[in-house]
C-alpha cells in the first residue's frame, strides 16, 4: 500500500559560494520575493505534514526571514558544517516517521512547478516505489548531475559534473534536484553513502546504492526545464529575474491579459487581475490590489492596495492608493486618488485632480484641477475647473457634503464644514462658507466694475 503522509525537506544550508555575495542564496529576492518564500508557497499546496528547512550558513538570516513570513508547519534543522546534500538530508530526517513519503528539494530552485511534483507523487503511489526523482534535458546541461542509465534504460547512478569524464559530460539527461523517497528505504541506505573529497556526502550517490540493492526507482520527466533553474552563479540570479517576468507574461496571455511592455511592469504576487485587462508600460500594481475585467491601464500608473472596477479606463500618470474605483469610470491623465477614496460607477476624475478620503457618487465628474478632501458627494454632480474643498483650518479637518445633481461653478472654494443641498448651484469664483439649500444658487461675487479708457502705465526698463 502506498504511504500517504508527506514530509518535505528543503535544503538551504549551503554556503552559496559560487554566487560571491557572502549571503545564503535562499534569502535573495527575485523581483521582490525571496527564493525561499517562493518555494515554500509552492510546497504548501501539497499540504505536507512538515516542511523541514535545513539551515546552516548564516542561518539567522534565513530563520528570521522565514519567521517573518508566518508559514505553518515549518521545522528548522541545523546543519552546522556544510558537508553536502547527503549530509543535509541525514540531519533532517533523524526523527522522521518511517511510514511516510519524503520529498527532498534543493532550496535554490525557486520556480519548481507543482505539476512535476504531483506527477512524481502519482507515480510513486501507483507503483509503490522506493524513489522517484525528476530529470530533464536542458539545452545546456553544464553544472548538473548527469543521469547514467544502462543499455536497457535502467537508472544506474548520477554522476556530478565535476566527476564526469568527457564522454559522460555528453549525457544530456540531468538531475533536477527533486526527489521523493520512501522514508524507510532512505533511512536504511543513508549510512551507506560514501565520503567524497575527504568529507562531503552527495545525496545523488543514493541513486547508485538504491539501484544496486534493486530498489524500485523511476524518474519523472520535467516538461518545462526552465522551472528547474537552480541559482548557483550571479548570472543564474539575473536569469531568474527575467524568467520570473516571462512566466508571469505567459500566465497573463493564458488569461487574456495584455502586458504591453512586460519588462517594465511590476505586479506583486498578491495582485488579482481578471481577464481582458490591458496594462501599458511602467505600471506598478502592488499590495492586495484587484483589477476587474476589461480594465485598461494606459501606462505610468501606480496602484497600491486598491480595487479597480470592470471596464474602467485609467489614463497615464494616475496614482491610486488604498482606494476603491467602481465600474466604467475614467481617470486621468494625472489624477491622484489618496487613501480612503471610494468612487462609485461611471465617475470621471480628470487631469490634475486630487481626491482624498471621499465618496464620489455615480456619474459625478471632477474633470479638471480640483482638490476634493473629506467629502461625501452624491450622484451626477459636476465640479467646475479649479474648485476645491477648503477642508483644513490649520487645526482640524472638516467635512463637505455635496447633494445629487449639484453644479459647482469653476473656482468655487467650499469652506468646510459646509453642505450643498440637492440640485444647488454655485457661481464661478464663489467662496462658499454657509450651507446651501436645495435648488439654490450660491454666489459671492463682488459687483464688476468697468472703467473705460484704462491705459496701463508704460513699462520702464530698469
Ligand atoms: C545539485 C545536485 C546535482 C543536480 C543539481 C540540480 C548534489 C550533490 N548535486 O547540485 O546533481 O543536478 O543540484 O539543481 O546534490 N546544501 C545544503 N547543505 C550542504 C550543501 C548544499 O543544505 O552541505 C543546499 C544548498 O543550499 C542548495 C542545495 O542544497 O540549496 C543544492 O546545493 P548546490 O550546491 O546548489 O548543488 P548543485 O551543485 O547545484
Ligand atoms: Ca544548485
Amino acid at each position: 500500500m502506498a504511504n500517504k503522509v508527506l514530509n518535505v525537506v528543503l535544503m538551504c544550508a549551503g554556503k552559496s559560494s559560487r554566487l560571491g555575495l557572502n549571503l545564503p542564496k535562499v534569502i535573495l529576492p527575485i523581483n521582490g520575493k525571496s527564493l525561499i518564500e517562493r518555494t515554500i508557497k509552492t510546497l504548501q499546496h501539497l499540504k505536507p505534514k512538515k516542511i523541514i528547512l535545513v539551515v546552516g550558513f548564516k542561518k539567522d538570516l534565513v530563520i528570521d526571514l522565514v519567521k517573518s513570513l508566518n508559514f505553518r508547519n515549518i521545522h528548522i534543522v541545523e546543519q552546522k558544517k556544510q558537508l553536502g546534500t547527503g549530509d543535509a538530508v541525514k540531519k533532517a530526517i533523524a526523527k522522521m516517521d518511517l511510514n511516510s513519503q519524503l520529498l527532498v528539494l534543493n532550496g535554490d530552485t525557486p520556480f519548481v512547478d507543482l505539476d512535476t511534483i504531483k506527477r512524481s507523487i502519482r507515480d510513486f503511489n501507483k507503483k509503490n516505489l522506493d524513489l522517484n526523482f525528476a530529470t530533464t534535458k536542458p539545452r545546456d546541461p553544464f553544472g548538473y548531475g548527469r543521469i547514467f542509465r544502462s543499455k536497457n534504460r535502467k537508472i544506474e547512478r548520477i554522476i556530478e559534473e565535476k566527476d564526469c569524464n568527457d564522454e559522460q559530460r555528453e549525457i544530456n539527461e540531468v538531475n533536477s534536484g527533486l526527489y521523493l523517497f520512501k522514508t524507510s528505504s532512505l533511512k536504511k541506505f543513508l549510512p551507506d553513502m560514501p565520503k567524497r573529497n575527504g568529507s562531503e556526502y552527495y545525496l545523488t550517490d543514493l541513486i547508485e546504492i538504491f539501484s544496486r540493492n534493486n530498489k524500485k526507482i523511476t524518474t519523472t520527466q520535467v516538461k518545462d526545464d526552465r522551472r528547474f533553474l537552480n541559482i548557483n552563479t550571479i548570472d543564474d540570479y539575473r536569469k531568474a529575474h527575467e524568467l520570473d517576468k516571462i512566466f508571469f507574461y505567459e500566465e497573463c496571455i493564458k488569461k487574456n491579459i495584455l502586458l504591453k511592455d512586460p519588462f517594465s511592469i511590476v505586479i506583486d504576487q498578491d495582485v488579482n487581475i481578471s481577464k481582458n485587462v490591458s496594462i501599458g508600460p511602467n505600471v506598478q500594481i502592488t499590495g492586495k490590489s484587484t483589477i476587474d475585467q476589461g480594465v485598461v491601464i494606459e501606462g505610468n500608473c501606480l496602484i497600491n492596495n486598491s480595487k479597480i472596477g470592470a471596464n474602467t479606463l485609467v489614463k497615464p500618470f494616475v496614482s491610486i492608493d488604498n482606494s476603491i474605483v467602481g465600474k466604467d469610470c475614467q481617470l486621468g491623465p494625472f489624477s491622484n486618488l489618496r487613501p480612503d477614496t471610494i468612487l462609485s460607477n461611471q465617475v470621471k476624475i480628470g487631469n490634475y485632480v486630487e481626491i482624498k478620503k471621499s465618496n464620489i457618487g455615480n456619474k459625478s465628474k471632477v474633470p479638471h484641477l480640483s482638490y476634493i478632501g473629506d467629502t461625501d458627494m452624491g450622484s451626477s454632480v459636476n465640479i467646475g475647473a479649479g474648485s476645491i474643498t477648503c477642508n483644513y483650518d490649520g487645526f482640524d479637518k472638516h467635512k463637505t457634503t455635496i447633494g445629487d445633481e449639484v453644479f459647482v461653478g469653476s473656482n468655487t472654494m467650499m469652506v468646510a464644514p459646509v453642505t450643498l443641498g440637492k440640485k444647488s448651484t454655485t457661481g464661478a469664483g464663489t467662496v462658499l462658507s454657509k450651507n446651501l439649500s436645495e435648488n439654490t444658487l450660491g454666489i459671492t461675487r463682488i459687483k464688476e466694475k468697468q472703467i473705460p479708457n484704462w491705459n496701463r502705465k508704460p513699462k520702464i526698463k530698469k
